[in-house]
């Protein structure tokens, strides 16, 4: 496996793959007044989108992660995510440092030194979230990728669909779009 695809692998299982952002895309609209109290808790990666090779490799095996968020001292997030791997669950930490704009954060590979914007590009809180990561330094830097953050493991129909729509927003064709299916294995919560 090379770096970048271990890299983007490392990515897609804490669920906050997006897209590496290009010098010449429009910058992501965040959600309006974020309110970063309302966005912890627990949710669960049931969608993604991805260019990247690996993902189309690895899209049909996928299946949902679970990730609990929680504030760190310097204003930033504690995305926590468990999930299946060889038979057991692991734990994976990734910390987003706050980046400007309420709802923009930075997360820097501590492995690979690379570096990823990522963006709540909307949220209603209880249901679900759509983010949106890029990376702006290093390796991965023409990958890109959506999420879909929802609160249970079966989002409706309707959030599905906004998902959608804003993949094929971000330049996602169909065929790119992932609903992850449900699985009951590493979803209970760590004490
Ligand atoms: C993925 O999309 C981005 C942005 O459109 C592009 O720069 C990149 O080359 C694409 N990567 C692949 C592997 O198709
Ligand atoms: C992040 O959260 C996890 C799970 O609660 C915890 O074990 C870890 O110490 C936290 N790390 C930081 C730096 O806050």
């Amino acid at each position: 496996m090379t770096a970048l695809h271990a890299l983007w692998m490392g990515l897609v299982l804490l669920g906050v793959l997006g897209v590496l952002q290009t010098q010449a895309q429009a910058p992501v609209s965040l959600q309006p007044n974020f309110q970063q109290d309302k966005f912890l808790g627990r949710w669960f990666t049931s969608g993604l989108a991805s260019n990247s090779s690996w993902f189309r490799e690895k899209k049909n095996v996928l299946s949902m992660c679970m990730s609990v968020v929680a504030p760190t001292a310097d204003g930033g997030l504690n995305l926590t995510s468990t999930f299946l791997r060889k038979e057991q669950c692991e734990t994976r930490t990734l910390l987003l440092r706050p980046a400007g704009a309420p709802g923009c954060y930075t997360y820097t590979s501590p492995h690979w030194g690379s570096t990823h914007d990522v963006w709540v590009a909307a949220t209603n809180y209880d249901e679900y979230a759509l983010l949106y990561t890029a990376g702006t330094r290093g390796l991965g830097q023409d990958f890109h990728m959506a999420t879909l953050y929802s609160r249970t493991q079966t989002p409706s129909a309707d959030i599905r669909e906004k998902f959608s729509t804003f993949a094929k927003t971000r330049g996602f064709t169909e065929d790119a779009v992932v609903f992850l299916p449900q699985t009951d294995k590493c979803m209970e919560e760590r004490k």
